[in-house]
């Protein structure tokens, strides 16, 4: 009998990913403090339709119902993240009560429904009044997130078996410091390389600040896909690779090997090899984020080829992100190219040998922006999207790659960033006007793989 290509077996873990400035809303409820993404979503013409998180999907009073859905579905695992604001208003001092009464609840309420609470320390949403300081282009704020993480160990590690620092610190890098698509809005260019650098650091005293307040298993949920040339010609070849360097392996060589790749450990200030020490503070496991691969060449300025998602790039940057033709795409404009999945992680084994830890799938996912029609959403295209990715992510496995668990991206439609609400990535509709919650056939056809799987 040929094996199910979706059966993972009992042991492996699956779940579901969110973030807490993209659906829980309540912004200036129970004590929190504004973050960068109160104040970037306020400046004009940089979120589009000028949406904002201050309601998003209501998740901070409605979080009982989401956990439901959850149950229902039947996963093991729920990723979330705490809201820095909402635990240390500015970013320092004390914890706020009810901030932290609020994840008290977020991790009981799972754990009563046999779901493990999985949650990151940061997604983004920085404290307004760090960032005033300096944000992460400071060092100080390394200090001050090793604080957050004590405070955070202190208070959950009894509870919460499986943690991550930093979500994705290449976009906060690429997105929020050099080139100002998301918060905090930046335009510093390749001055912005010291936000890498600080990200890591927080990430490595975080993994010390965790640990030594009693929370194991730690991981970090970094996102990495294969940089594809746009050509075999020299020129396009090595921008490809610059820009390689720069995305993936700028965040994910100090974390598994102590290093940075060849060039780009000079543009980091500080004692750096010491902090590659603490960078490379062994972890439990390495979470990554996988969506689709990228095409780069040397730069042409040909406004029909070069793919920058609208946002004007700084000048003279040595590389160009490309259009990948060729592929079906999500609604937002994403290639679905599954194979791509199966070559990032075996780049991933062919580099870290040994110094690679268990993975963690940590998102992955399709924004289909399909609404329900009768009650009923019929998401074929995400199903067919999760099943492709999966299949490719079961043969890896089959090929020797340690991967336990898989978090799905994301269980709610939600607030999609510079996107806003024009973007659905979730399991389930929200309808944003009434707060309604309709799973779609995607949600009842994950349900069924995962029941299928511990069969
Ligand atoms: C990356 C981010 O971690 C998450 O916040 C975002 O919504 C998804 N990927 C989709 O873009």
């Amino acid at each position: 009998m040929t094996p199910d290509p979706l059966n993972f077996g009992p042991d492996f873990r699956w779940g579901v990913s969110t973030s807490a400035y993209q659906i829980e809303g309540a912004v200036t409820e129970g004590g929190r403090g504004p973050s960068t993404w109160d104040t970037f979503c306020a400046s004009p013409g940089a979120v589009l339709n000028g949406d904002t998180g201050e309601v998003a999907c209501d998740h901070y009073h409605r979080y009982a119902e989401d956990v439901g859905l959850m149950r229902d579905l039947g996963v093991d695992v729920y990723r979330f993240s705490f809201s820095w604001p909402r635990i240390q208003p500015s970013g320092i001092g004390p914890g706020n009560a009810d901030g932290l009464d609020f994840y008290d609840r977020l991790i009981d309420s799972p754990l009563t429904a046999g779901i493990q609470p999985a949650p990151t320390l940061f997604h983004w949403d920085t404290p307004q009044a760090l960032e005033d300081a300096g944000g992460w282009a400071s060092r100080d704020i390394t200090g001050r997130f090793a604080d957050y993480a004590a405070l955070l160990a202190e208070r959950f590690a009894d509870r919460v078996p499986l943690w991550m620092t930093i979500n994705e610190p290449v976009v906060l890098t690429l997105l929020g410091y050099a080139v100002g698509g998301h918060a905090p809005g930046k335009r510093l260019g390749f001055e912005a390389l010291p936000v890498a650098h600080h990200q890591l650091l927080a990430h490595g005293r975080a993994v010390q600040a965790l640990r030594a307040g009693g929370a194991s298993n730690i991981g970090i949920a970094s996102n990495h896909a294969p940089t594809w040339s746009a050509s075999d010609s020299p020129e396009d070849v090595a921008a490809a690779g610059f820009y390689d360097n720069l995305v993936n392996w700028l965040f994910a060589d100090p974390v598994l090997l102590g290093r940075y790749p060849e060039g780009l450990g000079e543009a980091m200030p500080g004692p750096v090899a010491e902090d590659l020490e603490v960078i490379s503070t062994p972890i439990d496991w390495f979470g990554l984020n996988h969506y689709a691969p990228v095409r780069v060449g040397a730069p042409t300025g040909n406004p029909d080829t070069a793919a920058t998602d609208g946002i004007p790039m700084p000048d003279g940057l040595p590389f160009e992100p490309r259009v990948l033709e060729g592929y079906p795409r999500t609604d937002f404009g994403w290639p679905v190219v599954p194979e791509a999945f199966g070559e990032i992680l075996q780049t991933f084994k062919t580099r870290y040998g040994d110094r690679l830890p268990p993975i963690y799938i940590t998102e992955n996912g399709c924004a289909i922006n399909d609404e329900p029609v009768d009650g009923v959403v019929t998401d074929q295209r995400r199903i067919d999207y999760l099943g492709a990715y999966l299949r490719v992510l079961k043969e890896s496995i089959d090929n020797g790659i340690d991967v336990r668990g898989y978090f799905q991206w994301s269980l709610l439609d939600n607030f999609e960033w510079a996107a806003g609400y024009s973007q659905r990535f979730g399991l389930v509709h929200v309808d944003f006007k009434t707060q309604a919650r309709t799973p779609k056939a995607s949600y009842h056809w994950y349900r069924n793989l995962i029941a299928k799987s511990r069969e």
